[in-house]
């Protein structure tokens, strides 16, 4: 017999949760956000929403911002964390996903994975009783666009219709940002290399949804007058560093003279960790136009409002 919660939801990807609820989760992030102002950071929300509820969290890969917001998320919530290392785990020496989804749902309320492909998070939704929340695979990143609509809307008002670009590899926080344009009505541009394009099944997803998405093979063009600039580290975790590779880049690295380009009030974009002199300058990254902590700390109050709807508590 199964000892999943009476109600609860997987938050695996933003295409397959409907625009409203994306919506209605952004929203009360916004509202705790605000309702916690003059707090101490590791104080409990009033009412304590998750107390009595456990996250586990699971990372096949390095993390900073991941995993400290998500555990004062809970914190925060009134609830409780576990980290794990999947290198640590029996899962690290061939326990199977399905095998270990079962066990854990015996224990905890909620499974949160850092994975190295995205099959995994998958198969452990599938075979779990209990929601599972992809905190980033090779194909996606969602928790992290949640966190950036919220900083977009912060500084730029409602992000329907706004101009956003992105430049760089085409990666996993490409596909989720595309995501988001179709699932929060705002147009898109990127622009990478030809050959680290995003993914084509993105692509024609945000086609036949329907979006203003587009993408260009020259940075210039992708960022011209648009309200907010994204980038990205050049190499991700898993991926090779070639010179090849590095070098197709360089033409998109975010500096002033591109940053220029954009609209005159545009801001700047990274889910970091940022590889300064890479992709993105100091003069960009430090200056005035960066709302890149802004966007870290957003990463706390878009997860809280993702574990309760995961939970059936909004
Ligand atoms: N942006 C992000 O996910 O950061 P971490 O890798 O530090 O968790
Ligand atoms: N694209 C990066 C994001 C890190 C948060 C990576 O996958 O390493």
């Amino acid at each position: 017999m199964g000892v999943a919660a009476s109600h609860y939801q997987h938050f695996l990807d933003l295409k397959d949760v409907p625009k409203e609820t994306l919506r209605h989760i952004l929203d009360t992030a916004k509202l705790w956000k605000n309702r916690r102002e003059g707090m101490s950071k590791g104080a409990v929300d009033e009412g304590a929403p998750l107390s009595g509820k456990t996250l586990a969290m699971v990372f096949e890969k390095s993390s900073t911002r991941t995993r400290i917001s998500f555990e004062m998320a809970m914190q925060q919530l009134g609830g409780s964390s576990i980290i794990l290392q999947g290198s640590s785990m029996q899962l690290g020496r061939g326990e199977t996903i399905a095998d270990t989804a079962r066990v854990m749902s015996r224990y905890v309320d909620a499974i949160m994975l850092r994975a190295n492909t995205h099959a995994a998070v998958e198969e452990l939704a599938e075979e779990g009783e209990v929601p599972v929340i992809n905190a980033l695979t090779d194909r996606s990143h969602p928790c992290q666009l949640m966190a950036d609509v919220l900083t977009l809307e912060e500084h730029l008002g409602p992000v329907q219709g706004k101009k956003i670009a992105w430049v760089g590899d085409g990666n996993n926080v490409a596909t989720s940002l595309i995501e988001a344009a179709v699932q929060f009505d705002f147009s898109l541009t990127l622009g990478c290399p030809d050959n680290l394009m995003p993914e084509t099944d993105v692509l024609n997803w945000a086609k036949a949804a329907g979006g203003d998405v587009r993408v260009v093979d020259n940075a210039s063009d992708a960022v011209g007058g648009a309200n907010a600039v994204f980038t990205d580290t050049w190499i991700s975790m898993g991926d090779d560093r070639t010179g090849a590779k590095l070098k197709a880049l360089e033409p998109f690295q975010v500096n002033d003279s591109l940053m220029a380009k954009a609209h005159n009030d545009a801001i700047f974009l990274h889910c970091l960790p940022a590889h300064r002199g890479e992709e993105v300058t100091n003069s960009v990254i430090d200056g005035p136009q960066s709302v890149v902590w802004d966007e870290a700390e957003n990463r706390l109050h878009a997860q809280k409002a993702i574990l309760a709807w995961c939970l059936g508590v909004i």
